[in-house]
């Protein structure tokens, strides 16, 4: 029998956690559209608990989204509850989902409590979710290193209290697939009242076995899993998506589940978030990494060629990398511009297409092909999430052996244009002390990081930056053909969402949140 399995995606919630991960909320909104193109079941848009940014996100992300159901997550505080409940309070469909660890080894040396304070604290939380939504999840923290007699114990509970998901995880990635099966297998068949509720699970990679654990987990009876875009999360990650999905769909015979999961989206969502994060899959990341479905040996080559199948069990296609045929060039003209990016599954809109058409004339004079890759870093770097308030309008940096300089001539809230000029150990060092003279604003870099786009010598470089301004942890992101001038526009970029924040904490927003690091 082939049985829907429920995809709770928590990228925005276990994924955002993860260090170098965090979005401001206008990102979180823009890849919560993005999730539920993908079509995602359950979007775990945050923990409104750890900070006003995040409780106005989950808000934001359940007026808007009326078709998934939006989940908040607490920890088994009156406190967290209250503000996760109001979090969801205007969803079309909300989700409250609170957790509490349950094994001896978290009782014991984090929470400080016994079994059974533990199960009465459980018993109340779940009570008190219920006054918000009917649909509450419980979590069992550390579920696969807990007691089985007390898991099964604290699940009959929840059931009888009114869970409506009790989801098993596999917190630290401790398990081993047949382990974790076995788990879901002993849990169901012990606990009264199983087969009125979703089992759920929640696995994350610390020995490379999330998505197998995951997928032993649907084997023993769970129709949820929780798992994120790219496998983004707490230290090795969560379970990927995408592998959970295509393992369902390319081995529907032996896997036996399907999904509301729109392939087709899969490429754009694990884009989109990488662009956002500044963190891309390794290239040989199964299906999202550059390398998935690169064949450099010959015989390969050959084989794809007469056949797809032959060493491809995946078509690109069906998880939306389209396989090029048109390289676009600088007589490229603005109707091919918009061909080519509906092609990609962009449907711009006249003033986006206008300004994307500017960059690509600029691309197109400084690099011979404009490819797929260069295409979708023009479309990302377009979506400022602050407003271009200070502009980079001329960058001349003098490097070699000597000392390098850097002019920088800048327009912003000012009257008129300024400009500095600066020295530094290396170009993008004075580059980057010209722009904090201009903008009196010191600055310090805590990450930066390049990446080609394409390859060949004439690829446009893409630098992510991580840097500190005025107490706020900030990113930005710039790309150009010149690695100095893609960083101080990345560095512009992170000034422009400071000055955004500064506006928004001046309308009472709250100031503890992070912007974008
Ligand atoms: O890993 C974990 O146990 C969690 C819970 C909060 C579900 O993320
Ligand atoms: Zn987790």
């Amino acid at each position: 029998m082939v049985r829907h399995v429920t995809i709770f995606d928590t990228t925005l919630r276990d994924g955002e956690q993860a260090p170098g991960n965090t979005m401001t909320p206008e990102e979180k909104l823009r890849l919560a559209r993005q999730l539920d193109a993908l079509g995602v079941d359950v979007l775990e848009a945050g923990f409104p608990a750890a900070s006003e940014g995040d409780a106005r996100s989950v808000r934001e992300i359940a007026l808007e989204l009326r078709r998934p159901v939006i989940a908040a997550l607490a920890r088994c505080h009156e406190r967290d509850i209250d503000l996760a409940g109001e979090a969801i309070r205007e969803a079309a469909r909300g989700r409250l989902h609170v957790f509490l660890s349950t094994s001896d080894l978290h009782l014991e040396h984090k929470l400080r409590m016994t079994r059974d304070e533990a199960l009465e604290l459980a018993r109340r939380s779940i009570r008190q979710a219920r006054r918000y939504t009917e649909d509450v999840e419980f979590s069992a923290e550390d579920a696969s290193r807990t007691d089985l007699d007390f898991l099964c114990q604290v699940a009959e509970m929840a059931i009888a209290e009114g869970a409506t998901t009790v989801n098993l995880p596999d917190t630290v990635g401790y398990a081993l697939p047949e382990e974790y099966g076995r788990m879901f297998e002993e849990v169901r068949a012990r606990v009264a009242g199983a087969d009125r509720v979703v089992w759920s699970a929640h696995c994350h990679d610390d020995l490379g076995l999330a998505v197998a654990n995951s997928l032993a987990a649907i084997a023993a009876g769970a129709t949820q899993v929780e798992c994120t875009v790219n496998g983004i999360g707490e230290r090795a990650g969560n379970a990927a998506l995408e592998e959970i999905v295509m393992a369902g769909k390319v081995r529907p015979q032996l896997a036996r589940f399907e999904t509301s999961i729109h392939t087709q989206e899969i490429y754009r969502t694990s884009q989109l978030l990488a662009y956002l994060t500044g963190s891309f899959p390794q290239p040989n990341k199964a299906i999202v990494g550059r390398n998935a479905f690169a064949h450099e040996a010959g015989i390969h080559q050959h084989g794809v060629l007469q056949h797809g199948l032959t060493y491809e069990i995946i078509r690109p296609e069906s998880v939306g990398i389209p396989r090029s045929t048109l390289v676009l060039g600088k007589h490229s003209g603005r109707h091919a511009l918009e061909r080519r990016y509906q092609e990609l599954g962009y449907d711009l809109t006249e003033e986006k297409l206008t300004q994307l058409y500017r960059d690509f004339t600029a691309l197109a004079d400084r690099k011979r092909e404009v490819l797929d890759e260069d295409l979708l870093a023009l479309l990302h770097e377009s979506f400022h999430d602050a407003p271009e308030e200070h502009l980079l309008t001329h960058l001349r940096v003098i490097c070699g052996s000597v000392n390098a300089e850097a002019e920088v001539r800048m327009t912003g809230p000012w009257s008129g244009e300024r400009s500095a000029q600066a020295r530094g150990d290396g170009p993008i060092a004075a580059a980057f002390a010209a722009i904090s003279e201009i903008l009196e604003r010191p600055v310090e870099v805590i990450n930066l990081s390049l990446r080609s786009v394409t390859p060949g010598r004439d690829s446009v470089g893409q630098v992510f930056l991580q840097c500190r301004i005025g107490g706020k942890s900030l990113s930005g992101q710039g790309a150009s053909t010149d690695i100095v001038e893609a960083s101080a526009r990345a560095l512009v970029h992170a000034l422009n969402k400071e000055r955004h924040a500064e506006r928004l904490e001046a309308t009472a927003y709250n100031s503890t949140q992070h912007w974008g690091v």
